[in-house]
């Protein structure tokens, strides 16, 4: 097969740069029933999640006496792609990206406040095309945060990875179909510290660390849209009188 150019006179199929994203909108706080929820839709993936919790953690066995439980499940919609083709239900792909992400919240939920409870997280993929995992993982930040999880950080992420030759960010689907490689990356802006990072292909040190800097850069757009989205959500709550109070200047969380 005649490999695909991706990249003609300097920018891609859709018309961006190297390390431009694709448009991205993020709505916080969607569903009436789960205790936080967004909604992100970026390129064209279109991803929901919600959040319970921390509510009794069930079956009895997973409790644990020290810490909240987080437990996080990523599932694809039967009709997202041409790929799923009406399929449904975990499979090892699914179950793969259902880890990582919990791994992430793991490292930022500061569960030791809610010992033997459980946070659950879902993330269903409604579309996808490319980059799932990091917008299900945008999603349930945000979601976290409507559900007033305390955090040590909203994390945020953006793939990274080649396409001819260039490292560049956030894959649409045939660039991560058919680019050299892939990395989904997700960070915390405010500790700098690098939560998830996957990569298929193969790349050089540099080129690795040359990624990583623009996932770094990149992700800092998402996490404003994240930020904007909570704050647009507070304000409706303000407005209908719902909002909890806020915390005095210069409060800290009590550890
Ligand atoms: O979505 P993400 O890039 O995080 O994960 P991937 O496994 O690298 O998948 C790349 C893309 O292939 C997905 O975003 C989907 O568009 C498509 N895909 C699909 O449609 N159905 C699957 N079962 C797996 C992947």
């Amino acid at each position: 097969m005649e490999k695909m150019q991706l990249i003609v006179n300097g920018k891609r199929m859709d018309g961006r740069g190297l390390t431009d994203l694709r448009p991205l909108k993020i709505k916080a706080g969607v569903l009436n029933k789960a205790d936080g929820s967004a909604y992100v839709e970026w390129g064209n993936n279109k991803v929901l999640a919600a959040v319970y919790g921390p509510r009794e953690c069930i079956p009895r066995h997973d409790v644990n006496p020290y810490h909240a439980v987080v437990r996080c499940r990523y599932t694809m919609a039967p009709f997202c792609s041409m790929e799923e083709h009406g399929r449904s239900g975990p499979n090892r792909r699914s179950t793969e990206i259902s880890k990582v992400i919990r791994e992430v919240f793991e490292n930022v939920v500061l569960a030791e406040h809610f010992p033997k409870t459980a946070i659950d997280v879902y993330m269903e993929v409604l579309q996808s095309d490319g980059g799932t995992r990091i917008a299900a993982l945008t999603a349930a930040a945000v979601a976290l945060a409507d559900a007033g999880i305390p955090m040590k950080d909203i994390v945020c992420g953006v793939a990274v990875g080649k396409i001819d030759g260039q490292i560049a960010a956030d894959f649409g689907k045939y660039e991560d179909n058919f680019g050299e490689s892939d990395i989904p990356v997700a960070l915390s802006q405010r500790t700098g510290e690098v939560l998830l990072l996957q990569m298929d292909g193969l790349l050089t040190k540099d080129e690795l660390m040359k990624a990583l800097d623009i996932a770094f850069e990149a992700s800092k757009q998402v996490s404003e849209l994240q930020i904007r989205a909570l704050k647009e959500r507070y304000a409706e709550k303000e407005a209908k009188g719902i909002a909890p109070a806020r915390p005095a200047e210069g409060a800290q969380w009590q550890q």
